[in-house]
């Protein structure tokens, strides 16, 4: 589908359910992104599960976003049970701000929901020349090291910087071997997941998607990872007045009550400490490529230039849906 045609159709759609024009077109923005940089799951995927929550009246649609400024640097926003994407877009734009003008910027958000990929905030702060750490929690889905049972989400780390050129370096990973839309995806088509990144619910490693979504989904680097989960639950729920300790609601499941999600926001002015960063990182990250390869690597990439690769491309091609979400499409819009 044309990409103007499916963002007409996104903020009818939100719009339908009562959201502003100005949030339905932060939404639709965000939505669309995630399908160009190729991640499909946080994209048009979740529009019928947003639009569930809205009708549930589990998101408000209409949200009073409070905004409390703790000092010129520190702002905690109450997110009034928003759609994630509009607490967010409030809360890096706020982040950004505060950096500008003291050299740094912290937001905590609460009362948020699921608001897609960390990277696409990160991106905002960068394209200002700023860097950026962005956090958030997430449904329980990764066991802590040593537990059966998941508690911590595939909480995602995320940081991202400005490298002199017109590529930012944006390293946005889950903290689990694969994120959980890509397993909901093999559920619903029947494929297997790759051997190592999930468990069933009696603690034995399954390729069945339906078996891992009962079960638990491993940490990268066993409990590196699961330190790297808490440490999210911790600066996202327990710092930001979220949900956390395994309380956020799973958005496709669970239908009895808004998610608290936390985020968080740090912003930082890159020359703080030296007046030549831009010299520095082009030196940095000059060295690092011009490394002897291993065979079979052509290039050394930074995080996030394979997606900016993959993006721009996209940009001049119509968006493929399959044919599941096209019906959802045509119901939400009917
Ligand atoms: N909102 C939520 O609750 C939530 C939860 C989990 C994940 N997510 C989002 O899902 C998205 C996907 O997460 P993921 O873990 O599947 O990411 P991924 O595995 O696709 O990528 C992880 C990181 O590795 C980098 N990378 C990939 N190939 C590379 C290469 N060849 N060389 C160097 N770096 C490379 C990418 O740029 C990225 O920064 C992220 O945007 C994340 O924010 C959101």
């Amino acid at each position: 589908m044309k990409q103007n045609i499916l963002k007409k159709k996104i903020i009818k759609i939100f719009k339908n359910h009562k959201l502003s024009t100005s949030h339905a077109l932060i939404c639709a923005n965000a939505l669309i992104n995630a399908e160009l940089v190729d991640a499909p799951t946080h994209g048009l995927s979740r529009l019928k599960m947003y639009c569930d929550r809205i009708n549930k009246k589990v998101i408000n649609p209409k949200p009073k976003i409070k905004i409390k400024k703790i000092s010129q640097s520190i702002c905690h926003v109450d997110a009034n049970n928003s759609i994630g994407f509009v607490a967010a877009d409030v809360g890096i734009k706020q982040a950004i701000k505060n950096a500008k003008k003291t050299g740094i910027g912290v937001v905590g958000i609460k009362n948020s929901g699921h608001y897609g990929l960390s990277g696409y905030y990160a991106e905002q702060a960068v394209r200002k020349n700023l860097i950026a750490f962005c956090f958030t929690n997430a449904p329980p889905a990764i066991a802590p090291h040593g537990a059966r049972k998941s508690l911590f989400g595939t909480n995602p780390i995320c940081f991202g910087a400005p490298t002199s050129s017109k590529v930012p370096f944006i390293l946005d990973t889950s903290v689990s071997v694969i994120n959980r839309g890509k397993i909901r995806v093999a559920a619903r088509t029947g494929k297997k997941i790759p051997k190592g990144v999930a468990l069933d619910k009696l603690g034995k490693p399954t390729t069945d998607a339906k078996k891992a979504l009962e079960g638990v989904q491993l940490p990268i680097a066993g409990f590196r990872g699961s330190g790297f989960a808490w440490m999210v639950d911790i600066l996202s729920g327990v710092l930001t007045g979220g949900n956390h300790a395994g309380r956020v609601k799973d958005p496709f499941d669970d239908f009895s009550g808004p998610q608290n999600i936390g985020h968080l926001f740090i912003v930082i002015k890159p020359n703080l400490f030296v007046g030549n960063y831009n010299q520095r990182i082009k030196e940095n990250i000059k060295r690092i490529k011009r490394l002897p390869k291993i065979k079979g690597v052509k290039e050394i990439l930074y995080p996030g230039q394979s997606k900016s690769r993959r993006y721009k491309i996209n940009l001049k091609k119509v968006i493929n849906l399959p044919k599941n979400i096209l019906e959802d499409l045509k119901k939400l819009d009917a």
